[in-house]
Protein backbone atom coordinates (compact mmCIF):
# COMPACT_ATOMS: atom_id res chain seq x y z
CA UNK A 1 0.00 0.00 0.00
CA UNK A 2 1.27 3.23 -0.56
CA UNK A 3 0.93 5.95 2.17
CA UNK A 4 -1.70 8.43 2.45
CA UNK A 5 -0.57 12.01 1.78
CA UNK A 6 -0.41 14.95 4.16
CA UNK A 7 -1.88 17.97 4.14
CA UNK A 8 -0.65 21.27 6.18
CA UNK A 9 -2.50 24.34 5.32
CA UNK A 10 -2.84 25.02 1.63
CA UNK A 11 0.38 22.67 0.88
CA UNK A 12 0.64 18.63 0.43
CA UNK A 13 3.01 16.59 1.95
CA UNK A 14 3.14 13.26 -0.42
CA UNK A 15 3.83 11.42 2.39
CA UNK A 16 2.29 11.71 6.26
CA UNK A 17 5.56 11.48 7.63
CA UNK A 18 6.58 14.38 9.60
CA UNK A 19 10.47 14.71 10.27
CA UNK A 20 9.83 15.95 14.32
CA UNK A 21 11.80 19.12 15.57
CA UNK A 22 14.58 18.54 17.48
CA UNK A 23 15.99 21.46 19.01
CA UNK A 24 19.32 22.89 19.90
CA UNK A 25 20.55 22.38 16.40
CA UNK A 26 19.77 18.89 16.12
CA UNK A 27 17.22 19.35 13.23
CA UNK A 28 18.70 22.84 11.53
CA UNK A 29 17.83 23.52 7.22
CA UNK A 30 19.40 20.43 5.94
CA UNK A 31 17.77 18.04 7.28
CA UNK A 32 14.09 20.02 6.83
CA UNK A 33 14.94 20.72 3.50
CA UNK A 34 15.87 17.10 2.68
CA UNK A 35 12.84 15.32 4.19
CA UNK A 36 10.37 17.87 2.66
CA UNK A 37 12.24 17.11 -0.65
CA UNK A 38 11.80 13.54 -0.17
CA UNK A 39 8.07 14.23 0.33
CA UNK A 40 7.62 14.26 4.42
CA UNK A 41 7.15 17.52 6.61
CA UNK A 42 10.60 18.96 7.20
CA UNK A 43 10.79 20.57 10.82
CA UNK A 44 13.57 23.07 12.05
CA UNK A 45 14.22 23.09 16.06
CA UNK A 46 13.39 26.63 16.63
CA UNK A 47 14.53 26.28 20.50
CA UNK A 48 17.73 27.39 21.79
CA UNK A 49 18.82 29.34 18.89
CA UNK A 50 18.39 32.97 18.25
CA UNK A 51 15.52 34.38 15.99
CA UNK A 52 18.19 35.81 13.66
CA UNK A 53 20.14 32.17 13.28
CA UNK A 54 16.17 30.87 13.35
CA UNK A 55 15.59 33.32 10.56
CA UNK A 56 18.44 32.47 8.20
CA UNK A 57 18.07 28.85 8.60
CA UNK A 58 13.98 29.36 7.39
CA UNK A 59 15.44 31.01 4.40
CA UNK A 60 18.35 28.55 3.74
CA UNK A 61 15.55 25.62 4.25
CA UNK A 62 13.46 27.48 1.15
CA UNK A 63 16.51 28.19 -0.79
CA UNK A 64 17.06 24.36 -1.29
CA UNK A 65 13.19 22.81 -1.83
CA UNK A 66 9.63 23.89 -2.06
CA UNK A 67 8.10 21.53 -0.08
CA UNK A 68 6.98 21.44 3.49
CA UNK A 69 9.26 22.86 5.86
CA UNK A 70 8.08 24.13 9.40
CA UNK A 71 9.33 25.01 12.77
CA UNK A 72 9.06 23.40 16.35
CA UNK A 73 9.12 25.60 18.86
CA UNK A 74 8.79 25.25 23.14
CA UNK A 75 6.23 27.53 24.73
CA UNK A 76 8.66 26.64 27.71
CA UNK A 77 11.58 28.76 26.03
CA UNK A 78 11.98 32.45 27.42
CA UNK A 79 12.17 33.38 23.89
CA UNK A 80 9.31 32.18 22.63
CA UNK A 81 7.11 34.82 21.44
CA UNK A 82 10.32 36.76 19.31
CA UNK A 83 10.94 33.28 17.72
CA UNK A 84 6.99 32.81 17.03
CA UNK A 85 7.45 36.34 15.10
CA UNK A 86 10.20 35.08 13.11
CA UNK A 87 7.78 31.87 12.30
CA UNK A 88 5.33 34.98 11.10
CA UNK A 89 7.51 36.77 9.33
CA UNK A 90 8.80 34.09 7.40
CA UNK A 91 5.31 32.46 6.43
CA UNK A 92 6.91 29.10 6.93
CA UNK A 93 4.36 26.34 6.16
CA UNK A 94 3.36 25.48 9.76
CA UNK A 95 4.25 25.82 13.36
CA UNK A 96 4.35 22.96 16.00
CA UNK A 97 4.31 24.38 19.66
CA UNK A 98 5.29 21.75 22.41
CA UNK A 99 6.12 21.69 26.21
CA UNK A 100 3.51 24.06 27.37
CA UNK A 101 0.42 25.49 26.22
CA UNK A 102 -1.25 28.86 25.74
CA UNK A 103 -4.18 30.11 23.27
CA UNK A 104 -2.45 33.41 22.34
CA UNK A 105 0.25 31.61 19.75
CA UNK A 106 -2.41 29.80 18.15
CA UNK A 107 -4.46 32.73 17.90
CA UNK A 108 -1.94 34.54 16.00
CA UNK A 109 -1.10 31.87 13.80
CA UNK A 110 -4.69 31.63 12.57
CA UNK A 111 -4.93 35.25 11.93
CA UNK A 112 -1.65 35.21 10.01
CA UNK A 113 -3.25 31.87 8.08
CA UNK A 114 -0.57 29.87 9.43
CA UNK A 115 -1.23 25.96 10.20
CA UNK A 116 -0.28 25.79 14.26
CA UNK A 117 -0.01 21.98 15.19
CA UNK A 118 0.34 21.47 18.91
CA UNK A 119 1.67 18.46 20.45
CA UNK A 120 -0.16 16.82 23.22
CA UNK A 121 0.07 13.82 25.79
CA UNK A 122 -3.10 13.30 27.40
CA UNK A 123 -6.64 13.15 26.98
CA UNK A 124 -6.95 15.90 29.26
CA UNK A 125 -4.91 18.59 26.62
CA UNK A 126 -7.24 16.64 24.01
CA UNK A 127 -10.10 18.40 25.62
CA UNK A 128 -7.99 22.21 25.49
CA UNK A 129 -5.68 21.49 22.73
CA UNK A 130 -9.44 20.96 20.23
CA UNK A 131 -11.40 23.95 21.17
CA UNK A 132 -8.50 26.28 20.53
CA UNK A 133 -8.26 28.85 17.93
CA UNK A 134 -5.68 27.99 15.27
CA UNK A 135 -4.55 24.31 16.17
CA UNK A 136 -5.51 22.38 13.12
CA UNK A 137 -2.73 19.80 13.27
CA UNK A 138 -2.27 17.84 16.73
CA UNK A 139 0.71 15.81 17.59
CA UNK A 140 -0.02 12.83 20.29
CA UNK A 141 3.90 12.11 21.92
CA UNK A 142 4.06 9.02 23.65
CA UNK A 143 6.70 8.45 26.44
CA UNK A 144 8.76 6.43 24.15
CA UNK A 145 9.57 9.74 22.36
CA UNK A 146 12.88 11.32 22.83
CA UNK A 147 13.55 14.68 24.66
CA UNK A 148 10.79 16.35 26.71
CA UNK A 149 7.82 14.17 27.54
CA UNK A 150 4.25 14.78 28.52
CA UNK A 151 2.47 12.04 29.31
CA UNK A 152 1.88 11.34 33.29
CA UNK A 153 3.09 7.85 32.51
CA UNK A 154 6.35 9.00 31.37
CA UNK A 155 6.81 5.59 29.72
CA UNK A 156 3.37 4.87 28.34
CA UNK A 157 4.14 3.57 24.68
CA UNK A 158 2.16 4.99 21.57
CA UNK A 159 0.11 2.13 20.98
CA UNK A 160 -1.71 2.97 24.66
CA UNK A 161 -1.42 6.56 24.38
CA UNK A 162 -2.81 7.39 20.97
CA UNK A 163 -6.23 5.49 21.14
CA UNK A 164 -7.77 7.24 23.46
CA UNK A 165 -6.76 10.51 22.35
CA UNK A 166 -7.65 10.41 19.18
CA UNK A 167 -10.87 9.15 20.69
CA UNK A 168 -11.70 11.83 23.11
CA UNK A 169 -10.26 14.64 20.26
CA UNK A 170 -12.75 13.51 17.63
CA UNK A 171 -15.44 13.29 20.48
CA UNK A 172 -14.56 16.80 21.22
CA UNK A 173 -15.25 17.46 17.21
CA UNK A 174 -12.01 17.71 16.60
CA UNK A 175 -11.56 17.46 12.82
CA UNK A 176 -7.93 18.02 11.53
CA UNK A 177 -4.80 15.67 11.28
CA UNK A 178 -3.86 13.66 14.18
CA UNK A 179 -0.60 12.46 14.12
CA UNK A 180 0.84 9.74 16.31
CA UNK A 181 4.59 10.34 18.06
CA UNK A 182 6.86 7.89 20.00
CA UNK A 183 9.21 5.35 19.36
CA UNK A 184 7.92 4.79 15.50
CA UNK A 185 10.94 3.89 13.40
CA UNK A 186 10.18 0.81 10.82
CA UNK A 187 7.52 0.63 7.83
CA UNK A 188 5.62 -1.98 9.95
CA UNK A 189 4.85 1.55 12.71
CA UNK A 190 4.08 3.47 10.27
CA UNK A 191 1.31 1.02 9.18
CA UNK A 192 0.07 0.23 12.30
CA UNK A 193 -0.02 3.98 13.30
CA UNK A 194 -2.64 4.19 10.56
CA UNK A 195 -4.57 1.60 10.88
CA UNK A 196 -4.66 2.73 14.39
CA UNK A 197 -6.44 5.41 12.87
CA UNK A 198 -3.76 8.48 12.94
CA UNK A 199 -3.50 10.55 9.85
CA UNK A 200 0.53 10.47 10.00
CA UNK A 201 3.21 9.90 12.28
CA UNK A 202 5.87 12.20 13.27
CA UNK A 203 9.49 10.72 13.42
CA UNK A 204 12.52 11.88 15.69
CA UNK A 205 15.30 9.88 16.57
CA UNK A 206 15.57 8.07 13.21
CA UNK A 207 15.40 11.38 11.30
CA UNK A 208 18.80 12.29 13.52
CA UNK A 209 20.69 9.53 13.04
CA UNK A 210 21.00 11.00 9.26
CA UNK A 211 23.80 12.66 7.40
CA UNK A 212 21.79 15.79 7.24
CA UNK A 213 21.45 16.10 10.58
CA UNK A 214 23.39 18.85 12.25
CA UNK A 215 24.53 16.89 15.19
CA UNK A 216 28.49 16.23 15.29
CA UNK A 217 29.86 12.90 14.47
CA UNK A 218 30.42 11.84 17.95
CA UNK A 219 26.57 12.49 18.60
CA UNK A 220 25.74 10.29 16.33
CA UNK A 221 28.33 7.68 17.06
CA UNK A 222 26.63 7.71 20.40
CA UNK A 223 22.89 7.16 19.25
CA UNK A 224 23.93 4.37 17.11
CA UNK A 225 26.43 2.50 19.56
CA UNK A 226 23.45 3.24 22.57
CA UNK A 227 22.01 -0.02 23.65
CA UNK A 228 18.99 1.84 25.15
CA UNK A 229 17.67 4.92 27.06
CA UNK A 230 16.20 5.98 30.47
CA UNK A 231 13.70 8.87 31.48
CA UNK A 232 14.63 10.84 34.16
CA UNK A 233 14.37 14.54 35.42
CA UNK A 234 17.36 15.53 33.09
CA UNK A 235 15.87 18.82 32.60
CA UNK A 236 15.41 22.01 34.75
CA UNK A 237 11.98 22.38 33.25
CA UNK A 238 10.95 20.34 36.07
CA UNK A 239 9.32 18.12 32.90
CA UNK A 240 10.84 13.93 32.36
CA UNK A 241 12.78 13.61 29.46
CA UNK A 242 14.29 10.69 27.57
CA UNK A 243 17.87 10.58 27.13
CA UNK A 244 21.11 8.09 26.90
CA UNK A 245 21.79 8.03 30.32
CA UNK A 246 24.95 10.12 30.56
CA UNK A 247 28.49 8.50 31.78
CA UNK A 248 28.64 9.93 35.23
CA UNK A 249 25.28 12.47 36.02
CA UNK A 250 27.89 14.70 37.84
CA UNK A 251 29.98 15.29 34.13
CA UNK A 252 27.06 17.48 33.62
CA UNK A 253 27.95 21.29 33.70
CA UNK A 254 26.97 23.64 35.90
CA UNK A 255 26.58 27.47 35.57
CA UNK A 256 29.54 29.25 36.72
CA UNK A 257 32.36 26.50 35.96
CA UNK A 258 34.40 27.91 33.28
CA UNK A 259 33.07 28.86 30.05
CA UNK A 260 29.24 28.00 31.30
CA UNK A 261 27.03 30.65 31.28
CA UNK A 262 23.41 31.03 31.74
CA UNK A 263 21.76 32.29 28.68
CA UNK A 264 17.89 32.62 30.22
CA UNK A 265 17.44 29.97 27.64
CA UNK A 266 13.80 28.65 29.83
CA UNK A 267 10.88 30.67 31.41
CA UNK A 268 11.26 29.19 34.44
CA UNK A 269 14.58 26.51 34.93
CA UNK A 270 15.34 24.81 38.11
CA UNK A 271 18.73 25.87 37.62
CA UNK A 272 18.69 29.63 37.37
CA UNK A 273 15.49 29.80 39.96
CA UNK A 274 16.20 27.13 42.34
CA UNK A 275 20.06 26.60 42.32
CA UNK A 276 19.13 22.64 41.77
CA UNK A 277 20.61 21.59 38.34
CA UNK A 278 23.04 21.33 35.78
CA UNK A 279 22.62 23.55 32.95
CA UNK A 280 20.71 22.06 30.16
CA UNK A 281 21.44 24.36 26.94
CA UNK A 282 24.99 24.02 27.82
CA UNK A 283 24.52 19.97 27.95
CA UNK A 284 22.72 20.15 25.06
CA UNK A 285 25.02 22.13 23.00
CA UNK A 286 27.89 20.02 24.32
CA UNK A 287 26.51 17.08 22.62
CA UNK A 288 25.57 18.80 19.47
CA UNK A 289 29.38 19.80 19.54
CA UNK A 290 30.61 16.60 20.14
CA UNK A 291 31.77 16.42 23.95
CA UNK A 292 29.14 13.72 24.89
CA UNK A 293 30.48 12.73 28.16
CA UNK A 294 29.80 16.14 29.71
CA UNK A 295 26.33 16.11 27.61
CA UNK A 296 22.85 15.24 27.46
CA UNK A 297 22.05 12.69 24.40
CA UNK A 298 17.82 12.89 23.76
CA UNK A 299 16.74 9.93 22.28
CA UNK A 300 13.70 8.04 21.93
CA UNK A 301 12.65 4.91 23.27
CA UNK A 302 13.85 2.56 20.46
CA UNK A 303 17.38 3.86 19.66
CA UNK A 304 18.90 0.62 20.42
CA UNK A 305 17.62 -0.58 17.29
CA UNK A 306 19.02 2.11 15.23
CA UNK A 307 22.77 0.54 13.93
CA UNK A 308 23.62 3.21 11.10
CA UNK A 309 24.08 6.74 10.22
CA UNK A 310 21.62 6.88 6.62
CA UNK A 311 21.35 9.29 4.08
CA UNK A 312 17.39 10.82 4.59
CA UNK A 313 16.83 9.56 1.35
CA UNK A 314 17.61 5.71 2.46
CA UNK A 315 15.59 6.59 5.58
CA UNK A 316 12.35 7.43 3.28
CA UNK A 317 12.65 4.62 0.82
CA UNK A 318 13.11 2.20 3.76
CA UNK A 319 9.19 4.01 4.91
CA UNK A 320 7.66 3.99 1.69
CA UNK A 321 8.39 0.92 -0.05
CA UNK A 322 6.13 -1.60 0.58
CA UNK A 323 7.69 -4.41 1.59
CA UNK A 324 7.25 -8.09 -0.63
CA UNK A 325 4.21 -9.44 0.16
CA UNK A 326 2.37 -6.72 2.08
CA UNK A 327 -0.04 -5.84 -0.96
CA UNK A 328 -1.48 -9.68 -0.80
CA UNK A 329 -1.71 -9.56 3.16
CA UNK A 330 -3.95 -6.53 2.56
CA UNK A 331 -5.45 -8.20 0.10
CA UNK A 332 -6.21 -11.20 2.45
CA UNK A 333 -7.31 -8.96 5.46
CA UNK A 334 -10.03 -8.12 2.51
CA UNK A 335 -11.22 -11.35 2.09
CA UNK A 336 -8.70 -12.85 -0.94
CA UNK A 337 -7.53 -15.76 1.70
CA UNK A 338 -6.08 -17.87 -1.46
CA UNK A 339 -3.46 -15.11 -1.98
CA UNK A 340 -2.47 -14.95 1.65
CA UNK A 341 -2.07 -19.04 1.38
CA UNK A 342 0.23 -18.41 -1.27
CA UNK A 343 2.97 -16.03 0.53
C1 LIG B 1 17.51 14.87 20.09
C2 LIG B 1 16.05 15.18 20.18
C3 LIG B 1 15.63 16.49 20.38
C4 LIG B 1 14.27 16.80 20.44
N1 LIG B 1 13.88 18.10 20.58
C5 LIG B 1 12.56 18.41 20.55
C6 LIG B 1 12.14 19.76 20.60
O1 LIG B 1 12.93 20.69 20.64
N2 LIG B 1 10.80 20.01 20.60
C7 LIG B 1 9.87 19.01 20.52
O2 LIG B 1 8.66 19.29 20.52
N3 LIG B 1 10.25 17.72 20.46
C8 LIG B 1 11.56 17.40 20.45
N4 LIG B 1 11.95 16.09 20.33
C9 LIG B 1 10.91 15.07 20.05
C10 LIG B 1 10.82 14.78 18.54
O3 LIG B 1 10.40 15.91 17.83
C11 LIG B 1 9.85 13.61 18.23
O4 LIG B 1 8.51 13.96 18.44
C12 LIG B 1 10.12 12.37 19.05
O5 LIG B 1 11.48 12.17 19.20
C13 LIG B 1 9.46 11.17 18.39
O6 LIG B 1 9.90 9.97 18.94
P1 LIG B 1 11.06 9.08 18.24
O7 LIG B 1 12.34 9.80 18.49
O8 LIG B 1 11.00 7.79 18.96
O9 LIG B 1 10.74 8.98 16.79
C14 LIG B 1 13.31 15.76 20.31
C15 LIG B 1 13.74 14.44 20.12
C16 LIG B 1 15.09 14.15 20.05
C17 LIG B 1 15.52 12.72 19.81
Amino acid sequence: MSLPSLRVGDKTARFCIIQGGMSVRISLHKLAAAVAREGGVGTIGGMGIPPAELRREIQAARALTDGVVGVNLMYAGYLFDRLLDVCIEERVDYVAIGAGFARGPFKRLAEAGIPGFCIISSVKAARIASRTEGVVGIVVESGQAGGHLGPEDPEISTWDLFPPVRTALREYGFKGPIIAAGGILTRQDVLRALAMGADGVQIGTRFAVTEECAASDAMKAAWVAATGSQVEYWSPTGMASRAIVPHIEDMLPLVGEPGVHCTDCLKYCLHRDEKKSHCIYNALTNAQRGNVERGLVFCGGRVGEIHEVLPVAEVFRQLVTPAVGEELLAIGAHGGAEEVAAL
